[in-house]
């Protein structure tokens, strides 16, 4: 979503400064185009040969200097941008920001920006400046302006020793902020549960059966609703994929065993528009998992375990979808893909299933990617080459949601 975005970055005189290359990279290596306006005092914490190098573009710090376009940067930057981001934002510019002060090169930036462009805002300092009144009264005031999105510091250590509220969150959340500031909000007001991760069964309280899903696809499935502007409810399996929340559009609940997860999912589903079951569910599970860790006799050289069916979340929903919902699922197949995948889509009562094989290199478990192709029930069919599982994550949203 960011390839080929013209993202101007705003930096203010704060530690988290230093962080910000960082960032940067991050940025470009999406395909983003991006530029930079800072206070002189952000080039206390990190160099301008720095920002120039990673952002491959002068940096504006200076409004009079003499090397400045006739156009003006703090005009022309925000006319060039499709989103800003200013991180860190001290208090000092956000009390400057709430009340209209722009006195230098970032804060007249920001003072033309905030009408016409969207502006994720994250603010990062000590937390009893956070605390503090002004602090507050100025957040307050900008997360009312229609083009601003506020991030809330992390809590944990911060610079100047102490514990609290302050830090400036994780690169991956700024750029999350970013990617949900940029895109249309084409699912608001909708209500998305999905399932992410594998199911695990147990058959003593030290042993399980389970499979190999990360939860990449589940999740990445649920930033691209969450952008979207939909709320979403992640149920989440054993997974090992981060989610990355910046505005509490995601709500995750953990159901680690396939009876547990049918549980959520049967009580989630009323009030759900649209399931996307992205979960490696066992089928499988343990007749009688003992209570205690089985014990391996002198001379045993077997041990049988009986396993029953669990209950198929999939099937429970279809049976009871109204016609205002839809239920999309996922195949993954190792043979005769094509035909188990349509077996699953009609005896499951979907609207659409997700095929992805195991034979197909950098597809299914584990991977960044996946290839895919997505079966309707009314007998359309899409092919999707290999690609980030993100951008296939959208690309089904756009096929089946919207
Ligand atoms: O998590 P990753 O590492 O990124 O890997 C992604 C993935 C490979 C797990 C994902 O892309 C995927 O294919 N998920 C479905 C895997 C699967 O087990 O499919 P299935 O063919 O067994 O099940 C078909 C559908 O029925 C699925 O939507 C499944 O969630 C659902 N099901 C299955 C069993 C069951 N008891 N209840 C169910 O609802």
């Amino acid at each position: 979503m960011l390839k080929g975005k013209h993202i101007l970055v705003g930096i203010s005189g704060g530690i988290a400064a230093y962080k910000i290359p960082e960032l940067i990279r991050s940025l470009v290596k999406s395909g983003a185009e991006v530029r930079v306006a800072t206070t002189k005092n952000a080039l206390e914490f990190v160099t301008e040969l720095t920002l120039q190098t990673v952002s491959g573009s002068r940096v504006y710090s200076d409004v009079f200097a003499a090397i400045n376009d006739h156009s003006t940067e703090h005009i022309s930057l925000p006319d060039w941008c499709d989103a800003m981001i200013v991180a860190p934002a001290t208090a000092n510019v956000l009390g400057k920001m709430a009340a209209g002060i722009a006195d230098d090169a970032l804060t007249t930036t920001i003072c033309s920006c905030t009408a016409r462009k969207p502006i994720v805002i994250a603010p990062a300092m000590n937390d009893k400046m956070w605390e503090s009144p002004a602090t507050q009264h100025a957040v307050q005031t900008i997360k009312g302006w229609a083009n601003v999105q506020v991030i809330e510091p992390a809590s944990g250590p911060l610079a100047c020793g102490t514990e609290g509220k302050g830090r400036m969150p994780e690169i991956e959340v700024l750029q999350e902020a970013l990617e949900y500031a940029l895109a249309e909000k084409s699912l608001a007001g909708k209500r998305i549960l999905i399932t992410a991760g594998g199911t695990r069964e147990a058959i003593d309280p030290v042993r399980f059966v389970s499979n190999h899903s990360t939860g990449k696809m589940g999740v990445a499935l649920a930033h691209s609703c969450a952008r979207r502007g939909a709320e979403v409810t992640i149920v989440c399996g054993a997974m090992s994929a981060p989610i990355v929340n910046p505005f509490g559009m995601i709500r995750r609940i953990d159901a680690l065993s396939a009876q547990e997860m049918y549980e959520v999912c049967r009580k989630e589903w009323p009030e759900t528009d649209t399931a996307i079951l992205c979960a490696a569910v066992a089928d499988f599970t343990p007749a009688e998992p003992a209570g205690e860790k089985i014990k391996k006799q002198p001379g045993q050289t077997e041990m049988n375990l009986r396993m029953v069916v669990t209950p198929d979340i999939a099937r429970t929903l279809g049976e009871s979808k109204k016609a205002t919902q839809k239920l999309i699922g996922f195949a993954l197949e190792t043979h005769d893909e094509k035909k188990n995948a349509l077996l699953k889509l009609e005896r499951k009562r979907m609207d659409a299933i997700v095929l992805n094989s195991l034979r197909d290199e950098g597809a299914g478990f584990g991977t960044d990617t996946n290839r895919v192709t997505i079966l309707s029930a009314n007998g359309n069919s899409i092919e999707l080459p290999l690609q980030s599982k993100s951008d296939i994550a959208d690309k089904i949203i756009e096929a089946v949601i919207i």
